[in-house]
């Protein structure tokens, strides 16, 4: 069977970004595919949590990703920080991997420019230690969001590197899976290019009803179509788009003929958005309600994805190990 990896930072709580970006198709493939998913606490250092925010962050994403409805029987759940084969894989990239390569990284430059008094060899190699986390477990497929296209390309690069220089078929190239054919960008509701946590504009998982409508209210919008079946313009789009992740099919297109016709009434529009946010999200919110409470659930399942992990990746080291020449691990 085929093999899927993908993780996400403990840098707060999901929103619908995560969700729709990735999170539903950890769900979806979890009954097709060898998964392992995992919460990327080592990846969060860039930032230089305190070590409390670490215990109560991943435990957060544990619970919401169990809410989400993956599922620890089918596959692993598991923190990054308690598979230490990551490391020596991510050193063995490091050697290969050219400083140019890493600067050019738009996510780097980015996140450069953001921390300007915080610019660490972390944040530089970044994209070699999620090539490690794929290729620890030889993924063919990593469920992401568009935004992490470049960083995929890294880890296609470390696999195909490695593969040349000691003449094997070892690692496979992994690539990107998206939910449906194409990559989805969840935008923000601000008008916004993206949701995202840095842009403050994120509806979470965890919101309750009036937050939600209180953000979806304030959604930017226009001043209203003038011609009929004109093009929406993009903040209208984006009210389209959640539109589509959220409701029934005949209520996209009640609004789509509303906007053709010009008769749309943004208000009504967004009324009926937060309500099938709310009625999408209520049950995920109740479970992480519930998740949350049960610690030595949670302990449970991270404990048992910990030893599958392990083992999974300690297969490939030791190969790897024979790769390169040196010994076996006493
Ligand atoms: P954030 O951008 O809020 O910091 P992360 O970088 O932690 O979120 O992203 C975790 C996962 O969610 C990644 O796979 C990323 O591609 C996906 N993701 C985040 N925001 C979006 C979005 N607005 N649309 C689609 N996918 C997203
Ligand atoms: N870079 C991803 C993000 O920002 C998180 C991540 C780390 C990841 N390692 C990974 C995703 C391996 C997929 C596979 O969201």
């Amino acid at each position: 069977m085929e093999t899927v990896v993908s993780g996400i930072r403990p840098t707060g709580n999901l929103h619908l970004g995560n969700y729709f970006g990735a999170v539903k198709s950890f769900v979806k493939m979890q009954d097709e595919y060898n998964c392992l998913f995992f919460i990327a606490d080592w990846h969060s250092l860039t930032t230089r949590p305190k070590p409390e925010d670490i215990v109560e962050s991943t435990r957060i994403i544990l619970a919401e990703y169990l809410a989400c409805g993956i599922d620890h029987e089918k596959a692993t759940i598991y923190m990054q920080s308690d598979v230490k084969e990551t490391l020596e894989l991510y050193l063995y990239f490091n050697m290969n991997t050219y400083l140019g390569e890493l600067e050019r990284v738009t996510t780097f430059k980015e996140k450069a420019r953001k921390q300007p008094d915080n610019v660490n060899a972390g944040l530089l190699t970044y994209p070699t230690l999620m090539a490690a986390d794929i290729l620890q477990h030889r993924a063919v497929k990593v469920p992401v969001g568009k935004d992490q296209e470049q960083n995929m390309e890294m880890a296609r690069h470390c696999a195909r590197r490695f593969n040349n220089m000691y003449g094997v078929e070892f690692f496979p190239e992994p690539q990107s899976y998206y939910f449906s054919d194409k990559a989805l960008k969840v935008p923000g509701l601000d008008g916004s290019g993206k949701m995202g946590k840095s842009e403050g504009n994120c509806i979470y998982l965890r919101d309750d009803a009036k937050t939600i409508t209180k953000k979806v209210m304030k959604a930017v919008t226009d001043g209203g179509p003038t011609a009929q079946n004109s093009e929406k313009p993009e903040v209208i789009q984006n009210l389209f788009t959640f539109l589509s992740m959220v409701s029934e099919k005949e209520t996209y297109d009640y609004f789509d003929e509303k906007w053709n016709d010009c008769s749309i009434r943004y208000g009504d529009l967004k009324k009926q958005i937060a309500q099938d946010i709310i009625k999408y999200t209520d049950p995920i919110r109740e479970r992480i309600v519930e998740y949350s409470a049960n610690i030595d659930l949670m302990d449970k399942i991270a404990k048992e994805g910990a030893e599958k992990a392990h083992e999974s990746a300690a297969k490939t080291l030791k190969e790897v190990r024979q790769i390169m020449g040196f010994r076996e691990l006493y």
